[in-house]
């Protein structure tokens, strides 16, 4: 039997999980007919914004809230989705006013305020490319992105221009427009207010003429080597989203859903804007950083009932204990999943005995755009392990042939997680990048560079990374960009950075470092290095710990062996440090 699911939406007192049937789905879904569900009339077009707010408004919910955002002084605001529609109509109609065309790149520098939502949406239908920036990053990483980028516009806040941006200007000679979320630009050229603009803009549009294969995102993400790469999505991951959010996090219309991730990083957009609002839920959007007392607070007098959250904030929870969950009743919260970092089977099992339900784990990345393996809730879940596929996604364990293709391993064996191409939230490239793209691939597989395994009832279990990325309180922090900076010191010769264990956040950034002749070790200078990356990276990127060394371990060729850094950290005997010499990433 052919797929016809979405058509008929789940209801939110429905008692059966969304995905109930899974194993029939795995043989008879295709994304084909997901796709052909939607789209934007007439024909092939396909818009994310449109299927996001403007379908909605077609079939009824105009006068849903979509977005409810809550200030981090306590303010609130609502947004119908008809509100949304509109309002992204004229940031729209903004966007052309500066002549931004399509497949041009708009940048947003901001915390999680109301406006990045609008311009999300705004870009999609005006066929531009959103691209957005973590507010944490420091002025380097937002130089290289917004460079890499060759951001047209930007929208960000007065704060953030003056202390990341301003100095940086005559630096990015593609940026035209800076409009501030909160003020104007007084005399200065090329800075305006978003709020002016927005005001006086027309309220409507033409459909979107955007067709399923026409960028619509770019994420940066970190590799091993070379600065951070930009994944770019198609309009058509949309379908993904969709349906991803429907089955692995169990939306449905009514729903009232809290993403925690940030819109800096991909969870943030896929899940945080485009799967809640193609499912018709109401989006809970906090601008305020993490504190146990206020999500539970939030969690009960929001009447959340889905919850996608991180191993790292979920840790902190279980750190801060029962006494900030005192006197919130969360018994509207119907699903809890998490993301991003393995999720340990304490946290799980922590869920079951103080919220009365498991954390479902589920895996995926920035170059898959959507959930791929899920602890769905029609699945047992298994504490430790990342899940099962959803359908319409085949997931192997494999090993890169020498010459080339993979070949599939046994369950039981640890190798590299792929999965089979296509589907439609496949990022389409690398930024300038085509070489690098291609490796990614390999016959007909995806290759995450994860390292897993699969055991005999199809669930996968996380092992590690195949490469030196490392992943701090949730976020995928690349080497070469932190050694760069520190490199950039006059006392620093070398540098080389490793993930150290964490028992909250992962892991942390850790540098060791080797000094040029005529600097000696000390204290103050440990001090000063850490403080001199914090300033040009961010406090999200920059190293907590810095270790001096004479000299750092080198492969013949002279590039740092981060992973025998990361040995020597561990204590690990010498006897395995020949084994790890011979991972191909050192090479
Ligand atoms: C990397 C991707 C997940 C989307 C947002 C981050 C790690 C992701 C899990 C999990 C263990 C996980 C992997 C992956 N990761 N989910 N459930 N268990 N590790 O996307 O920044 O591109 O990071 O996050 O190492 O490759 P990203």
């Amino acid at each position: 039997m052919a797929w016809t699911g979405m058509r008929i939406a789940p209801t939110l007192g429905d008692p059966a999980p969304n995905l109930v049937d899974a194993e029939r789905l795995r043989t008879s879904f295709s994304w084909a007919h997901a796709r052909a569900e939607l789209g934007t009339p007439p024909g092939d077009r396909l818009n994310i914004a449109w299927e996001a707010v403007d379908r909605q408004v077609q079939e009824g919910r105009g006068d849903v809230i979509a977005l409810r955002w809550l200030g981090k002084n306590d303010e609130r605001q609502e947004f119908s989705y008809a509100e949304l529609a509109r309002l992204s109509n004229r940031f729209a109609n903004v966007l052309e006013g500066f002549g931004i065309e399509r497949a041009d790149r708009v940048c947003v520098l901001a915390g999680r305020i109301p406006e990045l939502y609008l311009t999300a949406l705004g870009c999609w239908k005006a066929g531009a490319v959103f691209c957005p920036l973590f507010s944490a990053f420091g002025p380097e990483p937002v130089r290289v992105r917004l460079n890499n980028s060759q951001a047209r516009l930007l929208v960000t806040t007065r704060l953030l221009y003056e202390r990341k941006i301003r100095a940086l200007r005559s630096q990015l000679p593609h940026l035209e427009q800076v409009l501030l979320t909160d003020g104007d630009g007084g005399d200065e050229p090329g800075v305006q207010s978003f709020h002016s603009l927005l005001a006086a803009a027309a309220d409507h549009r033409p459909l979107p003429t955007t067709g399923p294969g026409d960028a619509a995102l770019l994420h940066f993400t970190s590799g091993t080597t070379g600065a951070s790469k930009g994944a770019i999505h198609a309009h058509e991951a949309v379908v993904a989203h969709r349906l991803t959010g429907c089955w692995a996090l169990d939306l449905r219309p009514g729903d009232i859903y809290w993403c925690t991730a940030d819109p800096g990083w991909v969870t943030g957009v896929s899940y945080g804007i485009i799967a809640p609002l193609t499912n018709a839920v109401t989006l809970v959007v906090d601008e305020a950083e993490f504190d146990a007392r206020r999500w539970y607070a939030t969690l009960a007098q929001e009447r959340v009932s889905v919850w996608y959250t991180a191993p790292t904030a979920i840790r902190m929870l279980m750190k801060a204990g029962p006494t900030p969950l005192h006197g919130h009743d969360l018994s509207t919260l119907r699903f809890m999943a998490s993301v991003g970092e393995p999720l340990n089977p304490e946290a799980v099992l922590w869920g079951q005995e103080t919220l009365g339900q498991p954390f479902h784990d589920t895996w995926w990345q920035t170059e898959t755009g959507a959930i791929m393996i899920a602890n769905y809730r029609s699945l047992e879940v298994r504490p430790g392990s990342m899940g099962r596929p959803l359908p319409g996604i085949e997931a192997a364990i494999v090993r890169r042939r020498p010459t080339g293709g993979v070949e599939r391993l046994a369950n039981g064996k640890e190798g590299e997680l792929a999965l089979r191409i296509p589907w439609p939230s496949l990022f389409r490239g690398y930024l300038d990048d085509e070489e690098r793209y291609r490796s990614c691939f390999a016959d007909d597989w995806y290759l995450s560079g994860d390292l897993a395994t699969q055991d005999d009832d199809g669930y996968f279990w996380f092992v590690g990374r195949a490469d030196d990325v490392i992943k701090t309180a949730g976020h995928l922090i690349g080497p070469f960009e932190v050694e760069n900076v520190l490199m950039e010191h006059p006392a620093v010769a070398e540098a080389g950075m490793i993930g150290k264990p964490d028992e909250f956040a992962g892991n942390i950034i850790k540098a060791f470092v080797a000094l040029k002749p005529g600097y000696a070790a000390s204290d103050a200078l440990r001090k000063e290095l850490i403080g001199f990356a914090r300033t040009r990276l961010g406090p999200a990127v920059a190293p907590r710990e810095l270790e001096f060394m004479a000299d750092l371990p080198k492969t013949r060729s002279g590039k740092i062996m981060r992973r025998l850094l990361r040995a020597r950290e561990l204590g690990q005997p010498l006897d395995d440090l020949s084994t790890l010499m011979e991972k191909p990433s050192e090479s």
